[in-house]
């Protein structure tokens, strides 16, 4: 069932609050090196104010304070970077609770306000009844747009939907309709992707997606046990030991279904990780003391060659370490070949890019404006393809 979103609701003369997930990371001197989760909620809040709300109250967490003030986890750096994105000024409040917030919030001048991390108070994360009230107790009408904290029932998300009526920002709409599209309704050949560090993460989402798709294609360190569950020697290859008769499970599984599970045929290994270390390529055999730390050139022209026809793709998790250039190149490959195929001008497939690592790959490779969908969520997103019900979407409106 679809969400009521802000298109449905009257916003004239209304005092919204809204969810954001602004947990962004940064530098050392807490500059933010990466703005992308605060431009994505720009055309909600820009809406909210062009259709007559009063006033509009912004929350958030960063970081994990775990129900302490902990300086470096304030939001103030996010409130000017929101009045640079929207050339309007934005008023910080140092907490999110209580008479002080009630009194700052009525008699602001600014349309926009944003409260102080929501994590300072250890009532969030419980999910506690009087803390959920005194939040929604600032406002008329609860928006939630915090895709990327859809995955916790927290006091923000689906707390104050029990006080407050509750519906859906565009950010949350976008990315329920790309990553629901591609589990209800895909086109197909829908091919996965799937790499990243562990077996273990990644797990849920193959169970999930085995059935519906047509490929899985795997990649990044998860691959090693895999390859090991095939009797393939992978040199000192990440393994996890424990997970290889599940590895036989899934490869089982998956030719009783009459799915495919691609799995990298040569590879770009190392003596010791290190940006600097000597890499050389390793076909199907990896000798012993080798590491491989990306897929070879051949594997890239295999997983290439499923993909161009593919319809819709979901990818989750690297290819290889592309944090460090030297082992960047499948990545980046197999990024610019979806690229390809979904940009707008041509528009073969729909692509659909797992928050977290991929995002963050996709972002280096500059190819952030050619996927058809970009998720702002990490571990939101990992729960979303692996089925689960997500409280911060259950808990609003239904149309
Ligand atoms: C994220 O970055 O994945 C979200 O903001 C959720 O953060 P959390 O894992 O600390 O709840």
């Amino acid at each position: 069932m679809a969400k009521l979103t802000i298109k449905d609701v009257e916003l004239r003369n209304k005092v919204v609050l809204m969810r954001e997930d602004f947990n962004v990371p940064q530098d050392a001197n807490l500059n933010i090196t990466d703005d992308t989760r605060i431009r994505a909620t720009i055309p909600t809040i820009k809406y909210i104010l062009e259709n007559g709300a009063k006033k509009l109250v912004l929350m958030s967490h960063l970081g994990r304070p775990d129900g302490k003030v902990i300086d470096k986890y304030s939001l103030k750096p996010v409130a000017q970077r929101l009045e640079e994105l929207l050339g309007e000024q934005v008023n910080f409040l140092n907490d999110c609770v209580g008479d002080d917030v009630k009194k700052a919030v009525a008699s602001s001048k600014e349309r926009i306000i944003l409260l102080e991390n929501l994590r300072y108070h250890p009532e969030e994360g419980a999910n506690d009844a009087n803390f959920s009230k005194e939040l929604s107790s600032l406002a008329d009408i609860y928006v939630n747009d915090a895709f990327g904290t859809a995955h916790r029932a927290h006091a923000s998300t689906e707390g104050v939907t029990h006080y407050l009526e509750a519906v859906s920002g565009f950010l949350l709409e976008k990315e329920i309709k790309y990553l629901g599209d591609a589990l209800t309704n895909p086109e197909k050949p829908f091919v996965v992707i799937l790499g990243g560090a562990k077996v273990s993460d990644k797990l849920g989402v193959i169970e999930n997606l085995l059935p519906k798709c047509d490929c899985i294609i795997i990649g990044g360190g998860m691959a090693y046990t895999f390859l090991k569950a095939q009797g393939k020697q992978i040199g000192n290859s990440k393994l996890e030991k424990e997970k290889i008769d599940l590895a036989k499970n899934i490869l089982e599984k998956a030719i009783q279904l009459k799915k495919e599970i691609l799995l990298p045929i040569d590879h770009i290994v190392v003596s010791n990780v290190a940006a600097d270390a000597q890499a050389e390529i390793a076909g199907e055999i990896i000798p012993e003391g080798k590491i491989a730390v990306d897929i070879g050139p051949k594997t890239i022209t295999l997983f290439k060659d499923k993909l161009k026809s593919a319809k819709t793709i979901v990818w989750n998790g690297p290819l290889g370490i592309f944090e460090m250039d030297a082992f960047s190149k499948g990545t980046e490959e197999i990024a610019k070949f979806i690229s390809t195929l979904s940009s707008l001008t041509q528009a073969k497939c729909v692509s659909i890019i797992g928050g977290g690592d991929t995002a963050a790959a996709v972002a280096k490779f500059k190819l952030e404006d050619k996927m058809t969908h970009i998720s702002t969520g990490g571990g939101a997103s990992l729960e979303f393809l692996e089925g689960k019900t997500l409280p911060g979407i259950a808990a609003l409106a239904e149309k």
